[in-house]
């Protein structure tokens, strides 16, 4: 009798013991968690190539750019485009050559891109491509940042540099913000 009546005690002494264990494994459980979710962002580096535009999102993303560059002749950009060729891919994951691959370049910090050996220079500018550094840039490499190794004499047509910038919007997985 006496040892029935003991049983139930010794079950709830154990209670609030059985209560922390849970509650130890589930702190541990959510900080596994979190350090999971870290790990698969970083994954997140290697999802699949997005697809190239169709020329119908072409136009449409041309014309949301804001002026000057939504009035820009995109074949002509390509022509200008051809003076870089010779030392720049354009797509995604394409290789680099004698300058990095672009694909991505507007809203990227200068001088950033993996397994590209820069100048000093670039590889410790501060700063983040977008449609003015790069006209700047494009303009003439030399004077805009000195000590860079990019040995390009530079597109003094303004228009040419308009329509370069567009192509390479529309052809580098540029992004509308949407502000
Ligand atoms: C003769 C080869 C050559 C030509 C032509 C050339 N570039 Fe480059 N480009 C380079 C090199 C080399 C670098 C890296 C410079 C450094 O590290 O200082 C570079 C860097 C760049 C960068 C900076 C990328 C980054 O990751 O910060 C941009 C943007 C760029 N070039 C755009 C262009 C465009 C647009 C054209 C054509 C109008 C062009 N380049 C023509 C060789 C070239």
């Amino acid at each position: 009798m006496f040892r029935l009546s003991s049983f139930p005690m010794i079950r709830r002494a154990s209670g609030p013991a059985v209560v922390l264990a849970a509650a130890l494994t589930g702190s541990l459980g959510l900080t596994a968690c979190g350090q999971g979710a870290e790990g698969s962002g970083t994954g997140a580096a290697e999802a699949p190539k997005p697809p190239a535009l169709t020329e119908t999102e072409k136009a449409a993303l041309l014309t949301s750019l804001p002026a000057p560059y939504d009035q820009a002749d995109l074949e002509n950009g390509r022509r200008a485009f051809a003076r870089c060729r010779s030392c720049h891919t354009i797509t995604p994951g394409g290789p680099n050559m004698t300058g990095p691959n672009l694909y991505g370049v507007f809203g990227s910090e200068a001088g950033a891109r993996d397994k590209y050996s820069y100048s000093h220079a670039l590889r410790t500018a501060d700063f983040t491509w977008d449609a003015e550094t790069l006209d700047h840039w494009l303009q003439n490499p030399r004077t805009f940042l000195p000590g860079n190794k990019m040995s390009f004499a530079g597109l003094p047509d303004a228009t040419d540099r308009r329509d370069v910038i567009a192509f390479l919007k529309v052809e580098t997985g540029f992004k509308p913000t949407g502000e």
